[in-house]
């Protein structure tokens, strides 16, 4: 493998071990719907993409369903039927069971355990002062009422990527804030406790449309709570439905009036999903979108041509999805059998990241022989 890493490590025996570390992937979506675009543009593609590169040596993608429950607990029966929606949208989107390990976030109890250690490596103030966290706060209207388990997710989230000494976490611009505060803990923790963990790198989208896609409403992101999302699984005419209807220029009435492009949602899906082949196949009238960008602002562009446009590129874009995820419904237990598998493999990796991770806190008495005879030297000698 050409991006090889090595990492020294300190054996109980003071030998030092060299451990071959690859290019590793983790990364997850919460199972309270089904995916949408804004999922596709912003890491799903991507994943897709780098699993087919062959660059990395292991790729874990994780359905956070305990992650879900932090500001779920109250209704738990949404996320257990969203695993299989999440699960297939993954599969229709290319990913490949024998490339990527697909598992749940509950079933790997490690990550728990190695969230309680770095609890202690976190402050309050600092959880504070996560913007996400902030931000999320706000949506959800928690004021004081925040549940634990939501405001330390942050925390939790660190071990999801650090049990799996992930190098590279594909994920939105809105994940930032968690990367940070994960190589945070990684640093304390190397620090007190010796070189042991991985810090990781976010992996954000190359494209600014992509980094923050916004609902058909031109509100700042989808959310299934606005009713202003595309579904990787929606039908045709849903699909049609929505761009037709999709937020533009508001003074843009007649089509001779100069239109604006900045937050014009429309032109922000192009940004997203538009190649230069689209032209030739769809609209043949125009060579490349800054071509069909200052028609629109010049005057004499309708909003229905543009959106018909998108339309078209969103369908091919979806059709092999939609067929995809069809054939995959043909067989749910597989799915189940594939998840249960995956939870399998990943639990043996958080492990032996954890024997590591109790080896380096000295918190692993059994192990210890270095201790058992030191303590039995010292009531030997009285
Ligand atoms: N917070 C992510 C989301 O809301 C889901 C997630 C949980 C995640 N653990 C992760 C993403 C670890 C990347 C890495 O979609």
């Amino acid at each position: 493998m050409p991006h090889t890493l090595y990492r020294k490590r300190k054996s109980v025996w003071g030998l030092t071990i060299i451990s071959n570390m690859g290019k590793i992937i983790l990364t997850g979506d919460r199972p309270t719907g089904k995916l949408h675009l804004g999922h596709y543009v912003g890491s799903l593609r991507r994943r897709v993409e780098l699993q087919n590169s062959g660059a990395f040596d292991k790729i874990f993608i994780m359905i956070a369903d305990a992650q879900a429950l932090t500001d779920n607990a109250d209704n738990p029966e949404k996320i257990r039927q969203n695993i299989i929606e999440v699960a297939l949208d993954y599969l229709a989107c290319g990913l490949d069971p024998q490339q990527s390990t697909i598992f749940i976030q509950s079933q790997v109890p490690e990550l728990c355990e190695l969230a309680f250690y770095y609890m202690n490596l976190v402050t309050v103030s600092r959880l504070q002062r996560n913007p996400t966290v902030k931000t999320e706060i706000q949506m959800r209207n928690f004021e004081t009422s925040i549940p634990v388990g939501f405001f330390t997710y942050p925390i939790s989230q660190a071990s999801d990527i650090t049990a799996f000494r992930a190098t590279t976490v594909p994920a939105g611009e809105d994940q930032q804030p968690m990367i940070e505060q994960t190589r945070e803990i990684v640093r304390r923790f190397n620090m007190i406790y010796g070189d042991t963990l991985v810090e990781p790198e976010i992996l954000l989208p190359n494209n600014a449309a992509c980094l923050r896609l916004p609902g058909t409403d031109g509100k700042a992101k989808m959310s299934k709570s606005l009713g202003n999302c595309i579904y990787l699984s929606d039908t045709p005419e849903e699909v049609r439905s929505r761009v037709m209807s999709m937020y533009t220029d508001p003074t843009h009435i007649r089509v001779e009036d100069p239109g604006k492009i900045e937050g014009n949602t429309v032109f922000t899906y192009l940004d997203a999903f538009c190649k230069p082949e689209h032209f030739a196949a769809y609209l043949p009238d125009y060579n490349s979108l800054d071509e069909l960008k200052a028609h629109y602002q010049r005057g004499g562009l309708g909003d229905v041509k543009v959106k018909k446009f998108l339309n078209a590129i969103l369908l091919e874009v979806l059709e092999p999805i939609r067929t995809r995820r069809k054939e995959f419904e043909q067989d749910i237990p597989a799915i189940y059998d594939m998840l249960k598998a995956g939870c399998e493999t990943a639990r043996e990796v958080a492990a032996a990241t954890l024997n590591d991770v109790r080896e380096a806190m000295r918190i692993n008495y059994f192990d210890d022989s270095e201790l058992i005879e030191a303590q039995s030297n010292r009531y030997k000698t009285n």
